[in-house]
């Protein structure tokens, strides 16, 4: 079941990521899809200070996984927009770099997702036609097989 929020403007798209920051739990893994522009690293940033850390988060573009640790729980944040192959997935232990105790939170998560095994929060990002900067998100659990 979809839940669909409607958020027509930047500062509630990141009032909205920073709640999902403060409920937040250990274990937790978001997958953020949508397009390029949409949001998937500002919603990082936002869900970020909801946890209590001022860290800077960047794209990851360059380094693939970031890991904070000043929040309320430990973030890892992937950016898998660069892996090509499933091989590459795998020698650089993306699926072994998801946090147990902490939060993951991946963009581009498709090349990770046969690696996956349990409950996942998916959040895809995509334009509100009627508001000129404005965001839809559709918030899904799945649990994921494994393969
Ligand atoms: N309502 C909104 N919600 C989210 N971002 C918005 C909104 N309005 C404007 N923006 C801007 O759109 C841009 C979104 O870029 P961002 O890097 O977060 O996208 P992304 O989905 O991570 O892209 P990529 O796939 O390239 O990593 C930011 O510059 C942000 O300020
Ligand atoms: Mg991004």
């Amino acid at each position: 079941m979809a839940e669909v929020k409607r958020l027509p403007s930047l500062s509630e798209f990141e009032a909205f990521a920073f709640e999902m920051g403060g409920k937040a739990q250990a274990g937790q893994v978001f997958f953020l899809e949508g397009e390029m522009g949409m949001g998937k690293t500002t919603f990082v940033q936002s869900f970020m200070k909801g946890m209590g850390s001022s860290e800077v988060v960047s794209s990851p573009t360059f380094r693939i996984i970031h890991a904070y640790t000043q929040g309320r729980l430990p973030v890892v944040h992937m950016d898998l927009y660069r892996l090509k192959r499933e091989k590459e997935v795998l020698s650089i232990d993306v699926p072994g770099s998801i946090s147990p105790e902490g939060v993951t939170l991946v963009e581009w998560p498709e090349l990770l997702k046969p690696w996956v095994k349990g409950p996942v929060t998916m959040l895809e990002f995509l334009a509100l036609p009627e508001a000129e900067n404005g965001r839809q998100v559709v918030m899904k659990s799945l649990v994921l097989g494994g393969g």
